[in-house]
């Protein structure tokens, strides 16, 4: 009988994903761990892997590689973003590297809406105080938040899910979209109606910066000390891409000087860890990194991630490959 092809997840995804590669005939191992792999554990646990079903807490490089063993052909992220692997690593091997673009674009978008509403009405500080028992009837003053609608949002990024957040905030509440990336987009402007500015030119005009670009090189620590004094001190900072965009330290600083009013974050620079000033800080929400967390979305993740590996251990090509 021909030897199973063996596939190794991190650590437990939605069955969706599971199902299929056991239905495709793998040997399929999930990490008996409810939580991430040490770095010797992942190296032991990927070893005689054909197929790594990865998350993006995992650090993917050379090492890692290596200790699967030459029969590894495919590493299949469970997320769209995939700056936890060392891409030049999988060159060299020759090594598929698979991410799950598109079907989290819009609980993401969504996640970011949400975000954005509960820092600018304050939300989550409004409910903490009603928990607290603190609620002692209507008042004239309590917990004034800022208007949404007409406001001005500037996009850091218009890819999948910042485009689908321009729409959304522009249809449904009426908002200016502004946007700087790199790569301007004029076909998509002009759908939107939405206006391409100079990064300097979001950071002065924007009341809610939303960032949506990747983590990169040229991205890290793209929002300093620097770039928050050159926003409003009415203005609302959301992060639902990856922390290490801002420089954490600094944008404690701002909101400690209320030199920006608020920031509404999902990711941190130093995830799981999160600068512990932050955490005392009334103009922030701060989730752990959910933004695509919908039963329905996670299911979808799970299934790309199992069908690229299905596609390269049947001999073809991946369908989402990275590079
Ligand atoms: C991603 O996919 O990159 C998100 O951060 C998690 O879903």
């Amino acid at each position: 009988m021909a030897k199973k092809f063996k596939v190794v997840v991190t650590r437990r995804i939605p069955e969706a994903g599971l199902q299929l590669l056991k239905k495709a005939g793998f040997e399929v191992k999930i990490s008996p761990y409810n939580r991430i792999l040490t770095r010797p554990e992942l190296k032991k646990f990927v070893k005689g892997a054909d197929a790594i079903l990865s998350l993006l807490t995992d650090k993917i490089d050379g090492e890692i590689l290596d200790a699967a063993g030459p029969q590894l052909k495919i590493v299949a992220n469970y997320a769209v973003g995939y700056d936890n692997f060392k891409i030049d690593d999988f060159k060299t091997r020759k090594i598929y590297a698979t991410n799950t673009p598109g079907v989290l674009t819009e609980t993401v978008a969504e996640h970011t809406i949400g975000l954005l509403f509960a820092i600018a009405q304050r939300i989550v500080e409004a409910d903490e105080f009603v928990r607290q028992k603190k609620f002692r009837g209507w008042e004239p003053m309590l917990f004034l938040g800022t208007d949404v609608r007409n406001k001005t949002l500037g996009i850091v990024g218009l890819g999948r899910i910042g485009g689908e957040v321009a729409k959304r905030m522009r249809d449904g509440f009426g908002l200016k979209i502004i946007y700087f990336d790199v790569k301007r987009n004029k076909e998509l402007e002009k759908e939107l109606g939405i206006k391409y500015v100079s990064f300097s030119q979001l950071l002065k005009e924007s009341d809610f910066i939303s960032i949506h670009v990747p983590l990169l090189p040229t991205t890290h620590h793209m929002f300093t000390l620097k770039e928050f004094k050159m926003m409003k001190p009415t203005a609302f900072l959301i992060n639902t891409s990856r922390g290490a965009i801002i420089n954490e330290r600094d944008l404690v600083t701002a909101l400690k000087k209320k030199i920006i009013a608020g920031a509404a974050l999902d990711v941190y620079e130093f995830e799981p860890k999160i600068t512990p000033d932050l955490l005392k800080l009334p103009n922030t929400v701060l989730l752990p990194h959910i933004a695509s967390a919908s039963i329905e979305t996670r299911s979808k993740m799970a299934e790309m991630a199992a069908k690229n590996i299905i596609a390269v251990l049947r001999g073809g090509k991946p369908i989402n490959p990275i590079f």
